[in-house]
């Protein structure tokens, strides 16, 4: 698996060339796509500037020598490179499984060529099988579970590794929400964007350009129908 996720990262890292803005990802597949890059940048002098998804990329970037600017810093990004929890046939998508999903759908929605890496586990027909992420105020979010719990949204609260609940990098909190099968994910997404205390959540419909997907055939790149 580890194997896959470099190949897709060093493969979207021909998507990009001298001059260009670059969104990175965050998450094990979009790391192996910054380091590729990070290694153009010392090797080949690649000229870009990175835009970075969440506080580990920027560390990550930091330490490879990717010059960066903040999202309010630059007109538009060219091109952003990130993974993905789960897609279906219509190249919707689950994220946030790494807790990044503001940053992540903030940089992509200004980005001209939005571009997914992942390894073919991540696909299936219909979205589900992963949970969805919420992002949420911390005032009330007790209450907002209790109401997700009532509309049979099945939440769970996100925790960190030391067991306390998940702060984000913009200081919210996760719940995530368990459907089995989302027959209608834009009339979800409608549904959680009109939900008071939601920030954002981890649908990204019809957002992604390209999926570069990598399986033991090697690797296979889906572009949105137009
Ligand atoms: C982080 C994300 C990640 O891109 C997503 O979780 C995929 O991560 P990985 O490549 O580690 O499976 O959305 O918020």
């Amino acid at each position: 698996m580890e194997n896959l996720k470099q190949l897709v990262g060093i493969k979207a890292a021909e998507f990009v060339s001298d001059g260009m803005i670059v969104g990175l990802g965050t998450g094990s597949t979009a790391a192996f796509f910054v380091e590729e890059l990070g290694r153009r940048v010392k090797e080949e002098n690649l000229d870009i500037v990175g835009v970075t998804t969440s506080h580990d990329t920027t560390i990550q970037a930091k330490a490879l020598g990717i010059p960066l600017k903040s999202i309010d810093e630059v007109t538009h990004v060219d091109v952003t490179v990130d993974g993905a929890d789960e897609i279906d046939d219509d190249l919707n998508g689950i994220k946030g499984g790494g807790a990044a999903l503001l940053m992540e759908k903030i940089v992509a929605s200004y980005t001209k060529h939005y571009i997914w890496i992942v390894d073919d586990s991540k696909l299936s027909r219909k979205l589900g099988s992963f949970k969805v992420p919420v992002e949420v105020i911390p005032y009330g979010f007790k209450q907002l579970f209790r109401h997700f719990e009532k509309q049979g949204f099945k939440p769970s609260y996100r925790y960190d590794d030391k067991g306390d609940l998940l702060v984000t990098d913009m200081k919210h909190h996760i719940i995530d929400l368990h459907f089995d099968i989302i027959h209608e994910p834009k009339k979800l997404a409608k549904l959680l964007d009109e939900t008071v205390g939601v920030v954002e959540h981890g649908l990204f419909n019809n957002m992604v350009d390209t999926v570069i997907v990598g399986s033991s055939n090697g690797v296979s790149i889906i572009d949105k129908k137009k």
